[in-house]
């Protein structure tokens, strides 16, 4: 801990030097005391909340700076992760050991069923957006745990069923189910909250059903699978892997929304505008999300798993074609 301590002292020595210049320290500290209270963050100890407070002073002058260039086709600002550093981020909120790089490496493998077969009779709309077609079930929050790739393929699911079996309520399926049954020991790819492949927990769900979010709701913490039967709820019974083109995308969210694997090293304080900042062409694919459109400039219409107030009510856009890996590992459900 008194490592930490020294790094606070440090960061914050730095960010009031760099304030007093332009005398907004209290600007920021206002900031922070707001967020605090906002966001009811209660620290284990005084060490704990002096280097928290640090890194948050650090975000909010960053995210100042980064609004100021025009340049940039997004914006951040401070949200639910304003008092971590970037690669606590990484580690804790994204895929730390994601599957999903080697999975990409070897596609032809997944490729076991045949992209989208009606793919040339599909009418391609300039754009759509399954949100305002009632496709699309409401945003959730994985919170701490790098379970993306169950909420990715819960999202998917309850489109899929929204739109083909048009139900009187939307069903909400487990995230905690896929968590914990879908595992290396059941024979799946997939590692609980340090990440996983949606297309695992869709073919889990095809083999054995899924529950309701209320028959067996989220904790976040990867437990035992508490399942014993073989037909628990929802069973999709077919599911596509896309051909990784860009009108391949387009034309599978003609039929509904598609799970999407992504690069978002870089997301952590996005709020609104079109993403873009994926800097290498060697994408660490470390989130699963859910894509439910694309709109006339071509962006991509992306639902995450953050809760409601992050980004754009919880949404995103990313910028055409290949953005951060995202053509990489798309797959629809397709019966
Ligand atoms: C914006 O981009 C232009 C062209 O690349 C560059 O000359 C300019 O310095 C940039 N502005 C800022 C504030 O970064
Ligand atoms: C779709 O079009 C391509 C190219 O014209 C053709 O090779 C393919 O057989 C067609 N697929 C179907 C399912 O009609
Ligand atoms: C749909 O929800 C309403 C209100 O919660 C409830 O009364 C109704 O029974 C539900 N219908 C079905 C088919 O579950
Ligand atoms: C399994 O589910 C049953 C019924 O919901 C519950 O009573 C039990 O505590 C659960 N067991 C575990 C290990 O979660
Ligand atoms: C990209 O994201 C990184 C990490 O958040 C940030 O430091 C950098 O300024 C961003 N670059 C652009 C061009 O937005």
């Amino acid at each position: 801990m008194s490592s930490k301590i020294f790094l606070a002292l440090l960061v914050f020595t730095c960010i009031y030097s760099c304030y007093a210049q332009q005398g907004s320290v209290v600007e920021a500290l206002t900031a922070y005391n707001k967020w605090r209270e906002e966001n009811g963050k209660v620290y284990s100890s005084e060490a704990e909340k002096i280097y928290r407070q640090s890194v948050f002073l650090e975000n909010y002058q960053s995210v100042q700076e980064h609004n100021k260039n025009s340049n940039h086709t997004y914006s951040v600002g401070i949200n639910q992760f304003s008092d971590i550093t970037l690669q606590e981020y990484q580690q804790r909120i994204l895929m730390k050991n994601s599957p999903l790089n080697e999975l990409a490496k070897n596609k032809n493998r997944l490729l076991q069923s045949s992209p989208i077969q009606n793919s040339n009779d599909t009418q391609i709309a300039s754009s759509i957006d399954w949100r305002k077609k009632g496709g699309v079930s409401p945003v959730k929050n994985q919170g701490e745990c790098g379970g993306c790739w169950t909420f990715s393929a819960t999202g998917l699911m309850e489109s899929f069923n929204l739109i083909h079996n048009k139900p009187q309520n939307v069903s909400l399926y487990s995230q905690q189910q896929l968590l914990d049954c879908v595992t290396l020991e059941n024979g799946y790819f997939s590692e609980g909250c340090e990440g996983g492949v949606p297309s695992d927990a869709v073919q889990y769900a095809a083999d054995f059903g899924v529950l309701s979010d209320n028959e067996y709701p989220y904790t976040g913490i990867q437990g035992q699978c508490n399942i014993t039967s073989k037909t628990n709820g929802f069973q999709p019974v077919q599911f596509s892997y896309l051909d990784g083109t860009a009108e391949g995308l387009r034309k599978a969210l003609n039929y509904g929304p598609v799970s999407v694997a992504m690069d978002a090293s870089n997301m952590k304080e996005y709020t609104s505008g079109v993403f873009n900042n994926c800097t290498s062409k060697q994408f660490n694919l470390n989130h699963a999300v859910l894509a439910v459109g694309y709109d006339e400039e071509g962006n991509w219409i992306i639902k995450n798993s953050k809760g409601p107030n992050w980004g754009m009510e919880g949404y995103f856009l990313l910028a055409p074609g290949n953005t951060c890996g995202i053509l990489e590992l798309d797959f629809q459900i397709t019966a």
